[in-house]
C-alpha cells in the first residue's frame, strides 16, 4: 500500500522535523512493501533521512528563472526531490490551474523523470448526476496526460469528500476505482477524501485501491502512524 500525506499550507520547518523524527520511529513496524510519501509545505523542505519519500506539493515547470513566488527544479533538487503532486482539485480551483496548464506542467515533469501523483476528482453536483456523469468528468482530467508513464501515480480525489470528514462509500470508491483503472491501464491509483485511522481498513481493503492521499488525518504524526500501521 502507499500512504501519502499532504500537508497542504499546514506545518512549519520545526514542526514538520518533529513530526518526521515521530513518524520514523512509529513505522519501523511498518510491512517492508509499503511506501510512505510525505508532502510538506516549501518552507519546510529539507534532506530528511528515512523510510519515506519527501515531495512537493506543487512546483513551477521550469529550471529556475524570473517566476516569482514559485519553486521550480533547482530548489528541488537542493533537497533531492524527484516528487510532485499535480492537478490537486485545491490549485485547480483555487489556484485557477487549468486542464490545459496542469497537463503542461505534467509533461515537463515527465520529462524531468519525476514520479507524479496525479490528481483527479469531482464535484458534488457531477456525483449527483451519476456515475456516467462521474466517469465523463474524471476522464476529461487525463486530457493531455501521458498515463503510459512508468512513474505515474493517480490519486481519485472526489471534492466533496475533501476536509468534509465524509468519505466516498466503499460502493463509490469501489466502483469509481474499478472504472478508472481499466483508463489508466492499471497504474496504481490512490484514493483521497476525509481518508482517517477509523475507515483506512475499510478503504484499503477495496479491490483497486493501492493507497491513500490524506491530508487533515496526516497533520499528526500518530494519527498517520496509526493509518499505516493498520
Ligand atoms: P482530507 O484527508 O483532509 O480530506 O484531504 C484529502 C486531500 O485533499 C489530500 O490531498
Amino acid at each position: 500500500m502507499i500512504y501519502a500525506a499532504n500537508f497542504k499550507t499546514n506545518h512549519t520547518r520545526k514542526s514538520t522535523e518533529l513530526y518526521l523524527q515521530e513518524l520514523s520511529l512509529n513505522i519501523k513496524a511498518k510491512n517492508v512493501d509499503d511506501k510512505v510519501y510525505i508532502f510538506p509545505p516549501a518552507t519546510a523542505m529539507d534532506s530528511y533521512e528515512g523510510d519515506f519519500t519527501i515531495g512537493t506539493q506543487n512546483a513551477y515547470a521550469a529550471h529556475h528563472g524570473a517566476y516569482t513566488g514559485e519553486i521550480g527544479i533547482e530548489q528541488l533538487d537542493e533537497f533531492g526531490i524527484k516528487t510532485i503532486l499535480i492537478g490537486h482539485s485545491e490549485r485547480r480551483e483555487y489556484l485557477g490551474e487549468s486542464q490545459e496548464k496542469v497537463s503542461q506542467k505534467f509533461s515537463f515533469f515527465q520529462e524531468e523523470g519525476f514520479e507524479i501523483i496525479y490528481c483527479i476528482g469531482e464535484p458534488l453536483e457531477i456525483r449527483e448526476k451519476g456515475f456516467e456523469a462521474v466517469m465523463k468528468y474524471l476522464l476529461a482530467q487525463f486530457d493531455g496526460i501521458d498515463i503510459n508513464y512508468d512513474r505515474l501515480i493517480v490519486a481519485y480525489e472526489p471534492i466533496w469528500a475533501i476536509g468534509t470528514g465524509r468519505s466516498a462509500t466503499v460502493e463509490e470508491i469501489s466502483t469509481t476505482h474499478r472504472a478508472l483503472k481499466k483508463a489508466i491501464d492499471n497504474k496504481p491509483l490512490l484514493y483521497g477524501g476525509s481518508a482517517k485511522p477509523s475507515n483506512i481498513k475499510e478503504i484499503t481493503s477495496i479491490a483497486g485501491v493501492d493507497g491513500v492521499l490524506v491530508g487533515s488525518a496526516s497533520l499528526d504524526a500518530e494519527s498517520f502512524s496509526e493509518m499505516i500501521l493498520s
